[in-house]
């Protein structure tokens, strides 16, 4: 994907020492699905801290175009109305997801099994990204979808008017796919089991759980399986949205690399499946400190305090995969600073994401003057220390918020500045980015064209 017409570059140069407390807004994961489960439940859901950000208000406008009553009452702070599990009205116009491909598949799951008919597109980017993935498992609970060659979308989806339950591996390492077919089983008659080898983010099982849906999940020798028994109604429930450890990620590896940094990250999401990149970076020689660790409405978090350090290069094993894949584009910044070889295996759904980021961080490295390495499912990228990364270059974002930001997050520590082509979408996930970056001492310029 190219930047589009009305493309917004910048420019990130050295900078001295971050400081100061960096709150990050609310997860993305957490606030789709409280505004769908707060649309499917019976009540009124009253959610904090919900990120406001394009990717989530598309999902809430996707939920009023089913019926339910979605309102903003403060910052963050929301209301919705459900229409109860197999109550969602049909839309009169095709639903537009934007950029996301977690808003649109979601919501793909949670009407799958309702017999009304929806229409769904979004950006270049996202009608460039596969959707047979999901879709095809739910034809097994009776749905039909049209879409365009290879699944792409506009994708025209019919819910199912007898619903059947199913019994289903999930083939992919997606929670957007296993997501997608635990929402499609609240409505199908009978004991739905959705399986999967790996441990994907688990923010759908836990939520179901506290809105009173019967959901169990077991062991496996390798992954686990999800039960959900269907037609059992979902009651409304306050959802606190705890701050987003992807957005984290990148002042959390900025105050790494830049000399002098000593930064605070607080009440950030702590799920062990979405901590894969702070493991990481310790391993890495990091110096990242848990406080005040505690619960939030069934969700780990803590606060972070993160200082400047030297840091080496690593092995990343492919089975922490699910828990970082968001953040591999950062890390491959982290690395970038390291003494030494980073490898990172198990990279394949990298190339099904906003863009193909296996290739756009192997490409903006590489352009930075950094020698990487990648195959079908790896990055290897030879470090070359905290004072020596040349960079430099323009870097190619293809509508991908986090290209966008780890390669501005380069430029902070440097040599020469790195520009990005396109700030605009980094508006689908953290509109803060620039000023919360900006207030900890990050030196951005604006570019012309
Ligand atoms: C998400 C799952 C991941 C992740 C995405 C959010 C979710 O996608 O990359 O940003 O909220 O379930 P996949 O399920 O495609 O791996």
């Amino acid at each position: 994907m190219s930047a589009h017409a009305n493309a917004r570059p910048l420019k990130s140069r050295r900078s001295s020492g971050l400081r100061g407390v960096a709150a990050v807004p609310g997860d993305k994961s957490i606030s789709h699905r409280a505004l769908i489960l707060g649309a499917l439940a019976v009540g009124e859901t009253a959610i904090t801290g919900l990120l406001e950000a394009e990717d989530v208000l598309n999902t809430a406008q996707a939920m009023r175009a089913f019926g339910a009553t979605v309102v903003r009452t403060g910052s963050g702070a929301w209301r919705v109305q459900g229409r109860g599990v197999g109550g969602w009205a049909e839309p009169d116009d095709v639903l537009g997801f934007g950029n996301s491909g977690t808003g649109s598949r979601l919501v793909m799951g949670a009407m799958a099994t309702t017999p009304v008919t929806a229409v769904f597109t979004g950006d270049g980017s996202l009608r460039g990204r596969p959707m047979a993935r999901v879709l095809d498992p739910l034809t097994a609970f009776g749905a039909a979808y049209t879409a365009r060659e290879r699944g792409l979308m506009p994708v025209t989806l019919s819910g199912a008017r007898q619903p059947i339950c199913v019994d289903h591996h999930v083939a992919v390492a997606s929670a957007q796919v296993k997501s997608a077919l635990l929402l499609a089983a609240l409505n199908a008659p009978g004991r739905s089991r959705i399986a999967q080898s790996e441990l994907t983010r688990d923010h759908t099982e836990k939520m179901l759980a506290a809105f009173g849906a019967q959901i169990s999940v077991e062991p496996l020798e390798k992954g686990e399986a999800v039960f959900v028994t269907g037609e059992v109604e979902l009651k409304s429930c306050a959802v606190d949205v705890p701050r987003d450890p992807s957005s984290a990620a990148f002042a959390l590896v900025a105050a790494l690399i830049v000399p002098g940094s000593d930064i605070r990250i607080p009440a950030v999401l702590l799920n062990p499946r979405r901590t894969g990149l702070i493991t990481t970076l310790i391993e890495m020689g990091g110096h990242i400190v848990i406080e005040n660790e505690r619960e939030s409405g069934g969700e780990k978090i803590g606060d972070l305090v993160v200082r400047s350090s030297a840091l080496k290069g690593v092995e990343v094993p492919p089975e922490r995969a699910p828990s970082m894949i968001d953040e591999y584009p950062v890390l491959g910044v982290a690395a970038a600073f390291a003494e030494g070889r980073t490898v990172m295996r198990g990279l394949e759904e990298l190339r099904v994401k906003e863009s193909d980021r296996l290739a756009a961080i192997a490409a903006g490295l590489k352009a930075n003057g950094l020698t990487t390495a990648q195959t079908h499912d790896s990055l290897t990228v030879e470090g070359r220390g905290l004072d020596d990364v040349p960079g430099g270059a323009r870097v190619t974002t293809h509508l991908d918020h986090r290209i966008a930001m780890s390669f501005l997050t380069m430029g902070l520590a440097a040599k020469d500045s790195v520009s990005v082509d396109d700030i605009a979408m980094i508006a689908t996930s953290f509109p803060e980015f620039e000023k919360l970056m900006r207030d900890l001492g990050a030196d951005f310029q604006q570019v012309n064209g």
